[in-house]
């Protein structure tokens, strides 16, 4: 008898143990303090997947901008696996990115662990970055703002230390193109702008790293957006699309139909801006115009597509609330990152075997007959890659650089049949021009 009530106190013991490790997860707003304790956690509990690491600059108060990455490989780029990022809070008043992002690092650690295939196949295939907050200094603010209903003010804390809306501090890169600037006008345009630390830290990130796929998370809204979220003739607000409209489209499609409510008709925050009527997505734009995105900066000055989440009419919901906002967003915050696999990928590389990196991928879609130039160029890597995404359909892709002979291949892109499935391969070898 003894020994049986003994066996059965350590079973208990132990039971007890295992649950708490697994769900050790406590929904609350995590201080700057808090966010990186648990990111430390967190890579404690999952060392061989994440790594954690700072951006180069911190906040104007001293806070450190923390990325955890989320890969079989932390710390190593892998040859053609593609780069996603989330980044949260560059609004420091609108916390419940923030808060699903330290709730999906969790989350993904757990699962792998416990061999659920989805997150494997996910996390062995995509090299995930997130970054819970741009903008620490500005939570802080809006924290301590916070009034006895623990409501908070609708700006208070949404710029940074020294008053300036990170997100309206990037270069302004849609003036550029829209005037169809050279890339010397690109170039210039970035040396003569004056950026804050958040602004700059982030650029230098966004610059040396080649991510695919992006979605930065704000409240206040419930909408997926898409670019351009500036009109080029400085209206207020004119559908502005981009080279790449339908698979941008697409993408925030797949955010909006995967969250619980986003694409539901009624769940709007302002009377006139029902967005379940789009389908829960929206042209940054046709919505309204902002200068100095970090959305359209991703899409100009680098390879990766991101659009912006407005996840909820109040960017300050009550602790109370933040495990249903997981359940409601779970499903689309990982689809989303799935879509780094869509459309092609593949090396140039020349007769050699030796890798051409800043070659131009150029697609022409010649789908049902259509025969239209997507006018928006991917470079590739050091290494020779390139991501493409794309929709299904029938596209031209040339790879081309300076000496050497472009090469086109058609490739049809299929619909991706299980979540599993990868980017189709479309490799290209460049004969040089000149002997
Ligand atoms: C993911 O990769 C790990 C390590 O290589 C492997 O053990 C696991 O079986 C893979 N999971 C899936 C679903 O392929
Ligand atoms: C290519 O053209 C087809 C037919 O018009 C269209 O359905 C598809 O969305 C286009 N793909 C892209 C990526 O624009
Ligand atoms: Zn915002």
């Amino acid at each position: 008898m003894y020994s049986k009530t003994k066996f059965i106190h350590i079973f208990t013991l132990v039971f007890a143990l295992t649950i708490q490790t697994i769900c050790s997860f406590e929904y609350k707003h995590h201080n700057n303090e808090e966010l990186n304790q648990l990111l430390q956690d967190i890579h404690h509990k999952c060392p061989s997947i994440t790594r954690l690491y700072e951006l180069s600059e911190k906040s104007v108060n001293g806070w450190p901008l923390t990325v955890i990455e989320i890969s079989t490989n932390p710390g190593e780029h892998e040859l053609l696996k593609p780069e996603f990022k989330y980044v949260a809070n560059m609004h420091g008043n609108e916390v419940l990115g923030r808060e699903l992002l330290l709730r999906l690092a969790d989350y993904l650690c757990d699962k792998y662990r416990n061999n659920n295939v989805y997150v494997q196949n996910l996390v062995n295939n995509t090299r995930i970055h997130l970054l819970p907050s741009l903008n620490p200094d500005g939570w802080e603010l809006a924290t301590a703002n916070l009034d006895q209903n623990h409501g908070s003010d609708w700006l208070l804390g949404r710029s940074n230390l020294n008053g300036i809306d990170i997100n309206r501090d990037f270069p302004d890169l849609d003036m550029v193109a829209f005037r169809h600037g050279t890339k010397d006008d690109f170039l210039n345009t970035l040396i003569y702008h004056k950026m804050q630390p958040e602004t700059r830290a982030a650029v230098v990130w966004l610059l040396s790293n080649p991510f695919v796929l992006s979605a930065n998370l704000h409240g206040g809204a419930l909408v997926a957006n898409y670019p351009f979220d500036e009109t080029p003739d400085g209206s207020m607000n004119t559908y502005t699309a981009s080279a790449d409209d339908t698979t941008f489209r697409h993408l925030a499609r797949t955010y909006a139909t995967n969250h619980k409510r986003m694409s539901q008709i009624g769940t709007a925050c302002e009377q006139d801006e029902d967005f379940g009527k789009q389908g829960g997505i929206t042209n940054g734009a046709s919505w309204y115009s902002v200068a100095g995105g970090m959305q359209d900066f991703n899409y100009l000055a680098t390879n990766t597509f991101e659009i912006t989440l407005e996840l909820g009419c109040d960017k300050y919901p009550p602790e109370s609330k933040l495990a249903k906002e997981w359940e409601d967003n779970k499903q689309a915050l990982l689809e989303f990152i799935n879509q780094a696999h869509i459309g092609a990928k593949g090396l140039v590389r020349d007769e050699n075997g030796m890798p051409v990196d800043n070659a131009i991928i150029r697609v022409q879609n010649i789908t049902d007959g259509v025969n239209q130039i997507i006018n928006h160029d991917i470079s590739t890597t050091k290494n020779g890659e390139y991501w493409r995404l794309l929709t299904p359909g029938l596209y031209k892709i040339m790879a081309a650089k300076f000496g050497y002979v472009p090469e086109v291949k058609t490739v049809m892109i299929e619909p991706r049949n299980t979540t599993a499935t990868q980017a189709t391969n479309v490799h290209f070898v460049l004969r040089t021009l000149f002997e």
